[in-house]
């Protein structure tokens, strides 16, 4: 900051990729789908991307004396979106042995019973997001428990750090712990109010699924989106058989799981449904005709026993598809291992997902579907600066393999197969450094 409180800002300088369009489904990626910068250079001033370009042609326009960060050997791109994840659950990850429904009753509502008390949300608030930057997502959509402190603390810390986040209060009023029930409404318009616009962070409506919520709720939740068209939504969707029959139980006048949330208006275009693996493709195309999204979550979809994603049918019906990690499902918080899953179940299906499609995925495919990609997804002049620095030398393993590697391609699919939280060796978020890998460990 100078005397006239101008903020010269400062410069990243190493090898770039960004997306600037979907690469498709080939072995290269569409023309003019891609940003890959060798010697790149990217200008950050008050949180948001000055200028970006071949260093060469930016350093001329920059201040005498800026702060310059070299990034020489790693490779700078967006910070990575999750689309779907339950901050409560930290705790909790890798419980053994069970399916969705059990897997619920037995650990998922007893931890999400310890969210009534403001110390414990804070200090998991906090954990899960110092392993959010530890791993390189800047943002993510998030599932809180039905508590309101639990949504209250999580915004705090979000915004402590100046991180975009969507987040919001778990709506149940049936089916769960009396611990975990209520009507919600008057909450969630408390919680609106104070959250939703303030500085990155913005409400998402968070029915959790059919099964716990009346007819009744999920009604008000439908009402509040008619009125609030710019709030987020988020539930889960045939994740598991158990699940869908108890659905058609409790729903029976609903053509399918889907028609329970068309019928009372919560399938519309900022509509994040998680999972949808027993899908058909009518229901495919309803979903795509409404604009909505469904994430994948494959770590957890492996986890919990619940299916194989058929990414590919989702992309024929012109369904958007997102990546999530879905913790506590999902065994994993970090991108990587998202992308490395994908690519597993993918493969089992005889649909294997490149390297292209993954990373545009996690950034700017996941920022669109979730209309988030005026603000971030890319690293375009104007759009904020979150940005991860991937180190392709993470390991001894990794270095080998990638001095092996013979382009961006093969780069890039090394680091989703090989790579981890060891990969990520920077996080920046709004135009500051808030992850350092090798940052001197307090004794
Ligand atoms: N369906 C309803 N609640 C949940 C949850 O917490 N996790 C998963 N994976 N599925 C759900
Ligand atoms: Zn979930």
């Amino acid at each position: 900051m100078n005397d006239a409180g101008f903020s010269a800002g400062r410069v990243l300088r190493g090898p770039v990729v960004s997306f600037l369009n979907d690469p498709g489904e080939g072995d290269s990626p569409e023309p003019g789908s891609l940003l890959h910068l060798q010697d790149g250079a990217i200008w950050l001033v008050d949180g948001r991307i000055q200028a970006i370009g071949d260093y060469a042609e930016v350093a001329p326009r920059l201040p005498a004396g800026i702060e310059m960060v070299d990034y020489a050997g790693k490779l700078m791109m967006p910070g990575f979106i999750d689309s779907h994840v339950h901050y409560v659950q930290l705790d909790i990850m890798a419980s053994y042995g069970r399916q969705l429904l059990d897997w619920l009753n037995e650990y998922t509502f007893p931890e999400e019973c310890r969210f009534a008390e403001r110390a414990h949300a804070e200090n998991v608030a906090e954990a899960f997001l110092d392993e959010q930057l530890r791993v390189g997502t800047t943002t993510a959509q998030v599932f809180c428990t039905s508590h309101p402190v639990s949504v209250d603390t999580f915004f705090a810390a979000a915004r402590r750090r100046g991180l975009r986040m969507l987040a919001g209060k778990v709506l149940m009023d049936r089916h769960a712990p009396a611990a975990l029930t209520d009507s919600g409404e008057r909450d969630s318009e408390r919680l609106i109010g104070d959250w939703h616009g303030k500085d990155r962070l913005g409400y998402t409506l968070t029915p959790r699924f059919a099964p716990t919520s009346t007819p009744a709720q999920l009604d008000t939740v439908g009402g509040i989106l008619r009125t609030a068209p710019d709030l987020h939504l988020q539930t889960h969707l045939s994740e598991n058989k158990g699940e869908i029959d108890w659905v058609a139980e409790l729903f029976p006048d609903c053509r399918d799981y889907l028609g329970v949330y068309e019928r009372y208006g919560l399938v519309g275009p900022r509509s994040t449904f998680a999972h949808g693996i027993h899908l058909d493709q009518p229901m495919r195309n309803r979903l795509a005709a409404a604009g909505a999204n469904i994430a994948f979550c494959p770590t957890s979809n492996l986890f919990l026993g619940s299916g194989l994603f058929d990414r590919l049918a989702c992309r024929d019906a012109g369904l958007n598809t997102t990546l999530a990690s879905d913790v506590g499902g999902g065994t994993d918080l970090s991108g990587l291992a998202t992308l490395k899953a994908a690519y597993q179940v993918g493969q089992l299906l005889g649909q294997p997902l490149t390297a292209w499609q993954g990373f545009y995925r996690l950034t700017l495919g996941n920022a669109r579907a979730l209309h988030l990609d005026t603000h971030i997804g890319s690293l375009r002049q104007g759009k904020e600066a979150d940005i991860v620095v991937l180190d392709p030398a993470a390991t001894p393993l990794l270095a080998r393999r990638s001095a092996r590697t013979r382009n961006l391609a093969e780069q890039l699919f090394a680091l989703m197969m090989l790579g981890d939280d060891r990969s990520v060796y920077a996080t920046w978020a709004n135009g500051e450094c808030v992850h350092q890998r090798d940052a001197a460990s307090t004794p």
